[in-house]
């Protein structure tokens, strides 16, 4: 199946509607408001693209999230046929607090092609650019990685970045991290930024380590896939009853999971907006009558990455659209 040429470009149109509803409630302290309004304005866009998508990766199960939910059919029905995975806002701690880094994000693939995790909520990350494809492995030590990282991007060790979500569950990987003498950028949220972040030109950092949404390592996979990097995941769990989650649906704990694990085949499409500024996107601007908005959107077929920035003015986005922004 060959999808439209122009899938990508139709789906940043929706990366920058979310990203323009929800940068309005930066720093309002409402994480939910500011993710129902992107859901709102991203849902919209896609309506009116010409395919027949399926949302694999969405807000939740149907009962919760009334938009945009696990099974929702979105598009206008015709072919393509597509699997979506929509993050509207991803970070919505960092929006809500006004801080660097949240975006709106769309993943796109053939029907089937995206893993669909099913009561799963984390996963072990271990992501890296195309330079180091190929030399990582998520079961060897964090110290063989990093020097094998370093090897394959000639830098010194003391010269690789690590990027690791503040958690506590990460202060064992980060002791081992320090103790091989590599940085360490930590973050608060937003791992599918910092996935993509090791494997964009100039990469802000070189490794993305440790356990974070597993809906969010599926997109991060879409985004790699189109860089020609590589993500390594396996699932990681918090108690029983979430091992008995696994159980159920035949997941073997210690199974790798890798990029092609996560998304198949190569007609992989990924669109994000900054909504606040950040070192991947810039965020919203806004200006007298309209907003700027910088985004990027890849193709996995050809490899071509581009970065979009765009004016929108209020009134005309208010008569084609019927949302106020
Ligand atoms: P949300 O946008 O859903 O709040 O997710 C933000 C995020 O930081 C992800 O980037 C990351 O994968 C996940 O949350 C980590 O989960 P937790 O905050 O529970 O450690």
């Amino acid at each position: 199946m060959h999808l439209d040429r122009n899938l990508g470009l139709d789906l940043v149109r929706c990366t920058e509607a979310a990203a323009l509803r929800a940068a309005r409630l930066m720093g309002r302290g409402d994480k939910e408001a500011a993710d129902q309004a992107a859901v709102d304005a991203m849902r919209f866009a896609l309506a009116s693209i010409s395919m027949d998508g399926v949302v694999v990766i969405g807000e939740g199960e149907k009962d919760n999230a009334p938009m945009l939910y696990t099974g929702e059919r979105v598009g206008t029905g015709e072919k393509p046929e597509v699997d979506i995975a929509v993050d509207p806002v991803e970070g919505t701690t960092l929006l809500a607090e006004g801080m660097p880094g949240a975006i709106a994000v769309i993943a796109v693939a053939e029907r089937g092609a995206l893993h669909a995790w099913n009561g799963v909520p984390y996963m072990r990350k271990l992501a890296v650019g195309e330079a180091a494809r190929g030399v990582i492995d998520i079961d060897a030590s964090t110290s063989d990685n990093i020097r094998a990282v370093a090897g394959a991007l000639r830098k010194r060790v003391s010269d690789i970045t690590v990027v690791v979500l503040d958690r506590p569950r990460h202060t064992q990987l980060i002791t081992e991290i320090r103790a091989t003498g590599a940085r360490i950028r930590l973050i608060q949220h937003g791992d599918v930024a910092a996935g993509v972040m090791t494997a964009v030109e100039d990469a802000p950092a070189d490794m993305l380590m440790g356990i974070g949404g597993a809906p969010e390592a599926v997109v991060t996979a879409c985004a790699l896939k189109c860089l020609g990097g590589e993500i390594q995941t396996k699932v990681w769990t918090r108690d029983e009853a979430e091992r008995a989650v696994l159980a159920t649906q035949g997941i073997v704990p210690d199974r790798i999971y890798r990029t092609t694990d996560l998304v198949r085949g190569d007609n992989v499409y990924f669109a994000a907006t900054g909504i606040t500024t950040g070192d991947f996107l810039r965020g919203v601007q806004y200006g007298r009558d309209g907003a700027r908005t910088h985004s990027v959107v890849m193709r996995a077929t050809t490899g071509t990455v581009r970065h979009v920035e765009a004016y929108h003015r209020w009134d005309k986005l208010m008569q084609v659209s019927g949302i106020d922004y």
